[in-house]
């Protein structure tokens, strides 16, 4: 190395620790030189860029921590237009969830990431944002390791029956025309965190933590970003195509749920997802209805 870049073996040397510091696995044989190990997972720009499709539009962002990166995506939204671009981070320490929930977000082993769309055309086509932002997922997921999660309406992502991704989709409204003139899908994934807080420990999970598969979190993030970007064009989200995509992942049709609408609580048992993503229950009363929003927690014993 210090002969083809013409440097001294001191500066190579010098290079590799700084490198090793930032939190690369890199190999030394003696007489040989050194070598970077495939399951060195630093995230950086360097490493999502290969993976990225070629007409990928968009800055990407990456940070060791932040508070939120759906706090940081709005700052950086607040500079400029910024349509396509993405903050990932390595950990954050105020990580947020939906119901004014936390994320629990450690260092080097998930992937927290926020995407900055700046919508360009009638407001109601975004309202299946968040659905399509879980498809995507759930596809780099399947294209990385083969492994075929489930989907908890409206924005949870379940594998042998652990959480293993969150969504929160945020907008705000240009209130001169009443247009959403910002959404922000913030993505949180448990690739290989084993050790959950108590709280958490009986309903988190992550990726390869019950399949033992290594997956790389730059790509990850690059491929979650290659299929959200074909999946929220104003084509796609008018279509919805990816809804009956959504239907077939779904862990809840079929189930008995509890529902929370603001303090309000139900018994329901799930018949569908309609075309809008919306969940589609039978009430105890017999009653039909369309849900938009509000949570669900499943009865298990159903
Ligand atoms: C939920 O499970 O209720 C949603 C969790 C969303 C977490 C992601 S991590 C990246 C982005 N930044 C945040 O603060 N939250 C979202």
């Amino acid at each position: 190395m210090a002969f083809n870049f013409n440097v001294s073996r001191a500066a190579v040397n010098k290079a590799v620790n700084s490198l090793r510091e930032e939190g690369h696995l890199i190999e030394s044989v003696t007489k040989k030189g050194y070598r970077l190990l495939s399951e060195s997972d630093v995230l950086s720009v360097e490493g999502i860029l290969p993976y990225l499709r070629d007409d990928y539009r968009g800055n990407i962002y990456v940070f060791d921590t932040v508070e939120s990166t759906n706090k940081t995506a709005k700052e950086i939204a607040m500079e400029g237009n910024e349509d396509g671009s993405v903050i990932v981070a390595n950990g954050q320490t105020k990580g947020r969830g939906r119901q004014n929930r936390s994320f629990y977000s450690p260092k080097d082993t998930g992937v927290y990431m926020s995407y900055i769309l700046r919508p360009q055309d009638d407001a109601n086509i975004y309202n299946v944002v968040t659905v399509a932002a879980c498809i995507a997922v759930c596809r780099a997921i399947y294209k990385l390791t083969g492994i075929e999660c489930g989907i908890k309406w409206v924005n949870d992502i379940f594998l042998n029956g652990k959480k293993i991704c969150g969504i929160l989709t945020e907008g705000s409204f240009d209130l001169e025309n009443g247009r959403i003139n910002l959404v922000i899908i913030g993505i949180g994934i448990n690739v290989s965190t084993k050790d959950f807080p108590e709280d958490l420990e009986a309903v988190a999970g992550s990726i390869s933590n019950s399949n033992d598969v290594f997956v790389s979190r730059n790509r990850l993030v690059a491929e979650v970003l290659n299929e959200l970007q074909s999946l929220i064009t104003p084509e796609s989200l008018k279509e919805k195509k990816f809804i009956q995509e959504y239907r077939e992942m779904s862990i809840v049709v079929g189930r008995d749920v509890e529902i929370l609408v603001g303090e309000n609580r139900k018994k329901a048992h799930v018949i569908d997802i309609d075309d809008n993503g919306g969940l589609v229950v039978r009430c105890e009363d017999g009653k039909v209805e369309s849900l938009n929003y509000g949570e669900i927690s499943l009865r298990w014993n159903s």
